[in-house]
């Protein structure tokens, strides 16, 4: 089991790394625009692996309530610091490996509500890869449809088993290893002291099937079909040409759920029964 403080060595530099980037920005506002059609202002929702708390603090500026939740220390800390000063975020530990009854330590800080009461949230998601750290999805399917009404949505952005741009970037620079990671369950190592994360890469498929006892895939996007993975990034963004290329195509075919498995990420969204 990978242990709870695994990213903790990322959480400093990862806004400097991958959200404030150009890349991570682009891909960022791909996932929002989906946030922003499902949840409102007074909205209560349920945020699984918040990382740095960005997406809370967003829809907070929208008046959505947010329970960003995440295992990682470093990760809380950030977050918390980010989200300070508003009242609609509330963050607390949750590990999506031993999901509880009653997520701790929540309802002081936000304002009262029914959903908080009893932990029912009108939607909720999680972006950028949380649900890759874990090796089977049934469990939190069934965890969640106990926590979202009806008809809620939960939007999960999801690292894709075959990512296009991996093996062709890492063959071209003779990195066979890498270039095959996600054809396999893999582990990933945040810095040397940290300990290994193992990460599972499910298809579409695997998750619907995972999801379908409870909820019904009702959307699917490509999150990075045309613009490369993080470890990519300062390569294509130091090449404003290129970029702007990538962003071009990306733009064009950023949509088309078919492509969605050959991207970095795929945006998945379900629809609570
Ligand atoms: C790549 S980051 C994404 C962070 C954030 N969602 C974003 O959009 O930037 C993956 C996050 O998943 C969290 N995570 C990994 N395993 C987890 C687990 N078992 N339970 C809860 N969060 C987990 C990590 O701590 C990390 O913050």
């Amino acid at each position: 089991m990978n242990s709870p403080q695994a990213f903790d060595p990322l959480a400093p530099a990862y806004d400097d790394t991958f959200t404030d980037t150009i890349i991570g920005r682009y891909l960022r506002e791909q996932v929002q625009t989906r946030l922003a059609r499902h949840f409102r202002a007074g909205d209560m929702v349920l945020e699984l692996g918040c990382g740095t708390g960005e997406d809370a603090f967003w829809l907070a500026g929208r008046g959505v309530r947010v329970l960003a939740t995440d295992v990682s220390e470093g990760m809380l800390a950030a977050a918390r610091a980010k989200t300070a000063e508003n009242p609609l975020v509330e963050v607390a530990r949750l590990d999506l490996t031993t999901l509880p009854e009653i997520i701790s330590g929540v309802g002081e800080g936000l304002r009262p509500s029914r959903y908080m009461d009893k932990q029912i949230f009108n939607g909720g998601f999680s972006n950028f890869g949380p649900l890759n750290c874990l090796g089977e999805w049934r469990t939190l399917a069934a965890w969640l449809a106990g926590r979202i009404q009806p008809g809620g949505i939960v939007g999960l952005g999801v690292m894709s088993p075959l990512c296009l741009w991996e093996p062709l970037w890492h063959s071209l620079h003779g990195d066979f290893k890498t270039a095959t990671r996600r054809w396999r369950q893999t582990t990933f190592q945040p810095d040397a002291a940290a300990p290994p994360i193992a990460i599972h890469y499910p298809t579409i498929r695997r998750l619907t099937r995972d999801f379908a006892p409870h909820f019904q895939r009702v959307y699917v996007q490509p999150l990075g079909l045309f613009l490369p993975p993080s470890d990519v990034f300062p390569v294509i963004q130091s090449r404003p040409h290129l970029l702007n290329r990538l962003l071009v195509l990306e733009k064009r075919f950023g949509k088309y759920s078919k492509l969605a498995l050959f991207a970095d990420h795929y945006w998945i969204e379900f629809k609570k029964r």
